[in-house]
């Protein structure tokens, strides 16, 4: 099923005068949809903007396939959706393009290493949400793709706060969370993932439900690699508490996985979502190198309108 947004897209974008309807499928129920009839190498009409974040807000992530971007491409796509953030805060950033995070497989020292998957909810994970201001939203692009394995999964976060019973949700929309870096699921060496921690520590107080601030839903933020406790509970009630919250965001009608292909791009909501980057990739011989760029985000809030909490640390900036 495709839905054709009511935009057009001209196929000559300086003339304005020829439109074509870009397309928008779904990929599951909740969560991704795959978006056709949009050349991302070329700036874009701001209807084809417009068309595309609103399907961002409804879907959480949305997909692009065959668009080879390189760098200056995808920056300049990225750019017309928000201020950019360097590449990564703590982990840095290309030499020549400040707001590209090179996420490539770990080669060669670390080429078995995957980072260890002991529970459901290892790696899984909202960028920095250990920042007082969280990314918006990224946008990852695969240029070396494997050929099989290497897929990324993502999960609705506001279809798992909906789908609590609301004796529950009375209860988490007063809790706060306490988000730190940790090592699990970055891909990193325990050493060079301390080192970088170190040189920018980073601790946040955000609300388990905060409101999204473009659709106003409510979202379970919970970002499982990010969340050590929560505020006012003893270490044990911490613990089993948020395991049954990460095992509510995770639930397999919440997700999408995506398949890349090279030149394939997907664009998420970091607000409304968490991901997985994959580990089987580790398994193999097989390269993997994607680029990213994130997009500037905003203190988030509870529902009630309080803002997080900075506990260590500096805002994410813009480049
Ligand atoms: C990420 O966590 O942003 C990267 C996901 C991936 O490598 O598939």
């Amino acid at each position: 099923m495709s839905e054709a947004l009511t935009e057009k897209r001209p196929t000559r974008p300086d003339s304005g005068a020829v439109l074509e309807p870009i397309g928008v499928q779904p990929l599951s129920v909740h969560t991704g949809a795959l978006i056709d009839g949009v050349d991302l190498t070329r700036p874009l009409q701001p209807k084809t903007i417009d068309a595309i974040r609103q399907a961002l807000l409804k879907w959480k992530v949305v997909f692009f396939r065959g668009q080879n971007l390189d760098h200056a491409q995808h920056v300049q796509f990225a750019r017309q959706f928000g201020a950019l953030t360097p590449g990564h805060v703590v982990f840095g950033h290309d030499d020549t393009y400040p707001e590209i995070y090179s996420i490539a497989k770990f080669r060669p020292a670390n080429q078995n290493q995957a980072p260890p998957v002991t529970r459901l909810w290892s790696g899984w994970h909202t960028d920095v949400t250990a920042a007082i201001n969280p990314p918006a939203a990224a946008v990852l692009r695969g240029d070396v793709v494997p050929p099989y394995g290497g897929d990324t999964q993502w999960t609705n976060l506001v279809a798992a706060y909906q789908s609590l019973s609301p004796a529950l949700q009375a209860i988490v929309v007063k809790l706060w969370g306490v988000h730190r870096f940790s090592a699990a699921g970055t891909g990193k060496s325990a050493k060079e993932f301390e080192r970088s921690v170190n040189n920018r520590p980073m601790v946040s107080e955000h609300p388990i439900v905060t409101m999204h601030p473009e659709t106003g839903e409510r979202v379970l933020f919970v970002s499982p690699s990010y969340v050590k406790s929560i505020s006012g509970m003893t270490d044990r009630e911490s613990q089993q508490f948020l395991e049954l919250l990460w095992e509510q965001a995770l639930r397999p009608e919440f997700t999408v996985r995506f398949r890349w292909e090279p030149g394939s791009v997907a664009f998420w909501d970091n607000r409304a979502t968490a991901h997985l980057a994959p580990t089987d990739i580790y398994q193999t011989d097989f390269d993997r190198q994607f680029y990213r760029v994130t997009l500037l985000g905003e203190i988030p809030r509870a529902v009630d309108g309080t803002p997080s909490r900075p506990i260590e640390g500096d805002p994410i900036g813009s480049v």
